[in-house]
């Protein structure tokens, strides 16, 4: 390929879309989710009443379906068989299917496939869980973004207060709208956390191309820095 392939790999919540979209616009790059491309299968499969653990039934769903990835300034545009699916495959029960059906061997081989044609002429920045391991082992960067659990579930839990985040990320998981009263809050803070722990727990600990960072991955901790920090460093990499 004549330009390189930048991987960005980590659990939810670290940041990985926002450095994407950042580093895709700095460096003219096309900016693409993976993670997208498991919630789109996801919600197809909760719309037709699959089980998400039964392989066999999931590919041949796989095998008649069509996702396409958009990418825009902020994030991808997403097509389930041609319908703009991007705000609804952010939704809690989407997000949580996504992580029940990505364990799955096959499945992820047909994910892999479709993102190294959509990466093979180099120009992205490519994002998910098993970008510098899988998808792309010889990407030319690889960024491994992580950061303490409880700042990603802040983090997260931030995009989902309006008054603080007037417009909602494109691809922030948006579980609970208005939470109103300390305690609610409190509580709101805890589901995400709670969600994100186990979705962290599966990936990390799944057979199949578990979470982790390719040995000639840079890792970045996010835990105590700022955005500016974060982007500044990635572009260094870079
Ligand atoms: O990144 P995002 O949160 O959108 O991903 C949703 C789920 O898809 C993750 O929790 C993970 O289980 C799965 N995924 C994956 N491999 C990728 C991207 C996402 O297994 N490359």
């Amino acid at each position: 390929r004549q330009r390189p392939v930048i991987a960005i790999d980590g659990p939810a919540g670290a940041g990985k879309s926002t450095l994407a979209a950042h580093l895709a616009r700095r460096f003219g790059f096309l900016n693409l989710e993976t993670g997208a491309m498991y919630r789109a299968l996801a919600l197809k499969a909760i719309e037709n009443d699959f089980a998400f653990d039964e392989e066999a039934p999931l590919l041949e769903l796989a095998n008649h379906t069509r996702i396409t990835l958009e990418p825009q300034l902020e994030g991808n545009r997403v097509l389930l068989d041609g319908i703009d699916v991007s705000r609804r495959i952010r939704d809690q029960d989407v997000t949580s299917a996504a992580s029940q059906i990505s364990i799955h061997h096959n499945l992820r081989a047909w994910m892999v496939l479709q993102q190294r044609a959509l990466g093979e002429q180099g120009g992205v920045v490519m994002e998910g869980r098993d970008i510098g391991t899988a998808v792309f082992p010889d990407a030319e960067v690889k960024i491994f973004l992580d950061a303490a659990p409880e700042v990603r579930g802040n983090r997260r839990y931030r995009q989902t207060v309006p008054t603080e985040s007037p417009t909602i990320p494109q691809n922030s998981d948006r579980q609970i709208p208005e939470p109103q009263s300390a305690e609610q809050q409190r509580v709101a803070e805890e589901a995400i956390l709670r969600d994100l722990k186990e979705r962290d727990y599966r990936d990390r600990h799944r057979a199949e191309s578990p979470l982790q960072p390719a040995p000639d991955a840079v890792v970045l901790d996010s835990t105590t820095m700022t955005l500016e920090e974060v982007l500044a460093q990635a572009e260094q990499i870079v």
